[in-house]
């Protein structure tokens, strides 16, 4: 059994993402830790809480930080819509997020669950910088962390070179590269790699539950995204293919160890996680990339997830 705590700027990918690991059954999941990202922390909070009603899970919910560190908000409604879920009319939920702060939240789970829990983030690096701020220790407290993040080859969804969850915040996502030991990085190309195809969709689809048609309903911005700027019918998964493989590591096929870190100045260069591939800086290895994963396993998961 894995047990994670999730911290997540939902998001139509991330509350699809919650799906799969629901759907999961090795995995349960101990929190949410909200911040912003696609749309303000309010909404993605609200939208986690959502997400909660349709599975009818009670799962504590942390609302966290609303600024990145040093940088004002950027956000994604272009894609995930006003609302952070596709401005659908999934409806609001009375359920409200715990009083303590998703930041003391990730320090307190860690220290009462000493090297059990398995982090994933799956927004930008904001909380989990803070968090290490007021805890250096926290690495060696949780038993693995997974990041939706970064452009390995600079092919980025932002600016030119950076991945969004970088960009939004690429001082605290530098922060968590320089700090954390051991990094488990789904970067945007190797996601992009493993999108859902128009038959996984359709499939999902005719499942007719009620979480197939939540994730029809959200879903249907980004293909419509897509489908103008790419002239393709596929939807991406980043946020799932990185929940999927902090649940079941042996779904990943290729993985290099290297240095990896963040620049946090320029333009272009704002926000680029580069990589030691040549491992010639003599720094130590600090992210495990992944380069290659089982699709096959990981679409039957998603599909899982839906029934
Ligand atoms: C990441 O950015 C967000 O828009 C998605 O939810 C995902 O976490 C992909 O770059
Ligand atoms: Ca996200």
């Amino acid at each position: 059994m894995r047990r994670l705590v999730i911290d997540t700027d939902a998001g139509v990918d991330d509350a699809q993402a919650m799906l799969l690991a629901f759907g999961h059954k090795d995995a349960e999941i101990v929190a949410f830790t909200t911040v912003n990202g696609n749309v303000d922390v309010n909404k993605t909070t609200a939208n986690v809480l959502k997400v909660l009603d349709l599975v009818r899970k009670d799962v504590p919910v942390y609302r966290g930080c609303e600024k990145p560190l040093i940088v004002e908000p950027h956000h994604a409604s272009y894609v995930h819509g006003e609302d952070g879920l596709g401005d659908c009319g999934i409806p609001a939920s009375i359920r409200q997020p715990e009083k303590k702060h998703a930041v003391q939240a990730l320090i307190d789970l860690a220290n009462e669950n000493p090297g059990q829990l398995s982090l994933v983030t799956i927004g930008p690096l904001t909380n989990l910088a803070v968090a290490l701020q007021l805890d250096p220790d926290l690495p060696k407290k949780y038993a693995d962390l997974t990041i939706m993040g970064g452009a390995i080859y600079g092919k980025g969804n932002t600016n030119i070179t950076a991945e969004f969850n970088i960009f939004v915040d690429p001082e605290a996502a530098r922060v968590v590269f320089e700090r954390w030991s051991m990094i488990r990085v789904l970067s945007w190309e190797t996601t992009m790699a493993y999108v859902f195809t128009k038959s996984d969709l359709e499939r999902f689809f005719a499942l007719n539950t009620l979480k197939s048609k939540f994730f029809h309903d959200t879903s249907q911005i980004i293909l419509n995204f897509v489908r103008n700027r790419m002239n393709m019918e596929i939807l991406f998964a980043p946020d799932g293919l990185a929940v999927a493989a902090a649940i079941d590591p042996s779904l990943i096929i290729k993985k290099e160890l290297h240095y990896m870190s963040v620049e946090t100045g320029g333009i272009q260069s704002r926000g680029f996680t580069y990589v030691d591939w040549w491992d010639s800086s003599g720094k130590p290895a600090n992210a495990e990339i992944i380069l290659e994963v089982d699709q096959k396993r990981f679409v039957q998961m998603m599909e899982d997830g839906l029934r």
